[in-house]
């Protein structure tokens, strides 16, 4: 049986450590790619990596550069190319820039792996894998954006501060997309069957919440940069799932048109959002209905419209996206 093959592009911070958390956990052959002008980063970074092997234990190939040629029979491709933001920028600030760089590289996603399944990680995300989607021209359930495995890990990991617990014993959803009115949901948050309103009191709940819609924001402001071990561990537990087909339940932003109302009787109108998906080797498999009560519809309504405002933005800078 042939080893999956898993291509990353953008070998920065977060491609980097993607590259590398895919290969320990031997999820697949790995291809770094990044443009002509970093290419000794692409292949620094895949050769260091794959120094790794003996000490790590384990057997795959790393190859970096920056001929898209490489990409070809990649089974998932995970696109990481973008600038990351700098403190006092949100991440829709990044909209013009990295709108025209994503759109560059999915051009070279629907030529060289037109069977992939695509994982966006760029910002502002959910308009990122609008952008993907458009350009690639994939079936909308193989183009997946990475945000709520990493929002509800940083939700999980505040809560279980708090708790003094192991947060293998937190489990919690989240919607919504990947700005600052994301959606953790504390009547879907358990500790190990136990709600979390049993355990904790209701103010620092709320300041779990609040520190998770801010979590990206409160490392930017630390590191003068963008996160990128929570990002890159939160994109391969997709990965994951997807190449062993595990089936595993991940808010992921996917495209939702009747699903959660983001375009009730709508055609064509949808939006990638942050639900929960069923993800396996087809890619998003299923969304996941869940009953909301009207608070937290309304606050996944105002998510959902701050996102589609952010793609409007992407149409009019690029009406070929429309
Ligand atoms: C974050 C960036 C990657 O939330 O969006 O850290």
């Amino acid at each position: 049986m042939r080893r999956a093959k898993i291509s990353v592009i953008g070998a920065g911070n977060i491609g980097g450590e993607c590259a590398r958390s895919i290969a320990m956990k031997e999820l697949g052959d790995v291809v770094l790619i990044d443009i002509p002008e970093k290419e000794g980063v692409a292949k620094g970074k895949a050769l260091d990596i794959a120094s790794c092997a003996p000490i790590e234990r384990f057997d795959c190939t790393l190859t970096g550069g920056s001929n898209y040629e490489a990409i070809a029979g990649s089974d998932v491709v995970v696109v990481t190319a973008g600038v990351p933001r700098k403190p006092g920028q949100s991440r829709d600030d990044l909209v013009g820039i990295n709108s025209g760089i994503v759109k560059g590289v999915c051009e070279n996603i629907r030529k060289h792996a037109p069977n992939s399944i695509v994982i966006l990680v760029s910002n502002p995300l959910d308009a990122m894998v609008y952008v993907a989607w458009k350009t690639t021209g994939f079936h909308h359930s193989k183009v997946i954006g990475q945000a709520g495995a990493l929002d509800v890990a940083r939700f999980r990991a505040f809560l279980a501060m708090k708790l003094g617990c192991s947060v293998e014993d937190v489990t919690a959803l989240l919607l919504g997309g990947h700005g600052d009115d994301m959606v953790p949901l504390p009547n879907f948050t358990s500790v190990h069957g136990i709600p979390i309103r049993q355990l904790l009191p209701e103010n620092v709940i709320t300041e779990c919440v609040d520190r998770a819609k801010q979590g990206g924001g409160e490392i930017v402001k630390l590191m003068g940069t963008s996160a990128w071990y929570a990002p890159s561990a939160g994109t391969v537990q997709m990965v994951e799932a997807i190449v062993r087909d595990k089936k595993r339940i991940i808010p992921c932003a996917a495209y939702c048109e009747d699903e959660y109302g983001v375009a009730t009787g709508q055609p064509g109108k949808g939006l990638f959002v942050g639900v929960p998906v069923v993800l396996g080797s087809k890619g998003v498999e299923k969304i996941v209905p869940i009953t909301l009560t009207g608070d937290e519809k309304a606050l996944l309504d105002k998510s959902v419209s701050s996102v589609r405002e952010l793609v409007g933005i992407v149409k009019k800078l690029m009406p070929e996206m429309a």
